[in-house]
């Protein structure tokens, strides 16, 4: 019989059934952990509507464009926890953050020393780097898929009819030396969507809803672990406070700024521009 003492394990009992272990497991765990956490807070009847009703707003803020379940995921440190577990970099190979919402559009394939800023807004940035596996053996032909905000701080899905479709994506391949590099501008620090009660909640709490600069990568090669990741921009602010903790110590680099009218006209960039090289080392 139900008691409070005994509330998780008369409701995990009722899972003993379950033909799937790992769902058995996962199930009885949770229960175990969400009766531990209401008693913990001896959640008033009051906490538990508006619990509630801030799950249902989630849901209904969520469509085919927005994922309001992920963003609170991503706000509670879930999502980097997640990753983090099941992507434990090792042997000085590059190490993984989140995903994040805005890789809803494939990359359009790019060559080698495109400008990915279609509207070329913002300062000039040559990026670069070099793919390897852990013995530092070049990778040829890895696919390198990139994205980033703008210099508004918005990605091209967030502004259609605003930015032009493909702006400051790009899905490249590595030469035969595992080099990439190709044109941008310096990305700027952005809001997470904070207009749904993943926002109430980060403004209740006295939370603001920004995340560092920084541009993404999946880096994929034959016979490697791929890797989803960023590289962040060492002046950035909010590095030492990422709305959905996704900032790791190994992926900050300087994008120092080269002042050199000829390097500048031989790459096709405004001079001065700055420079940003994040090499990637892939696990076997
Ligand atoms: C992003 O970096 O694109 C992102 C990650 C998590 C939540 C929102 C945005
Ligand atoms: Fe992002």
């Amino acid at each position: 019989m139900f008691s409070e003492e005994r509330s998780a394990e008369v409701v995990a009992a009722s899972f003993t059934d379950t033909p799937d272990d790992r769902l058995r497991t996962v199930l009885s765990s949770l229960v175990q952990h969400l009766h531990a956490f209401v008693k913990d807070v001896e959640l008033t009847e009051a906490e538990w509507a508006t619990a509630i009703d801030f799950l249902t707003r989630t849901g209904q803020k969520s469509d085919a464009n927005r994922q309001e379940f992920i963003l609170l995921s991503d706000v509670l440190g879930i999502s980097m926890l997640v990753e983090t577990i099941n992507h434990r970099a090792g042997g000085g190979s590059t190490e993984s953050t989140v995903l994040g919402p805005f890789h809803m559009v494939e990359s359009p394939p790019r060559e080698l020393g495109d400008q990915i800023a279609l509207d070329e807004k913002g300062t000039p940035c040559l990026v670069s780097g070099q793919v390897t596996g852990p013995g530092g053996e070049p990778l040829a032909g890895a696919v390198v898929d990139v994205w980033q905000a703008n210099e508004d701080g918005f990605y091209d899905v967030q502004q259609p009819g605003i930015q032009p479709q493909g702006n400051l994506r790009g899905l490249f391949r590595t030469d035969g030396d595992g080099r990439f590099w190709f044109r941008s501008v310096v990305p700027r620090y952005y809001p997470i969507p904070d207009d749904g009660p993943v926002g109430q909640l980060l403004n209740a709490t006295g939370r603001h809803p920004y995340r560092p600069a920084h541009l993404h990568f999946i880096v994929e090669a034959p016979g490697y672990r791929p890797v989803t990741t960023h590289v962040f921009v060492a002046d950035s602010p909010y590095l030492d406070s990422d709305a959905v903790f996704g900032v790791k110590e190994s992926l900050i680099r300087s994008v120092p700024t080269v002042d050199d009218p000829a390097r500048a006209a031989s790459l096709g960039l405004d001079n001065p521009f700055r420079t940003l090289t994040f090499d990637i080392v892939l696990q076997r």
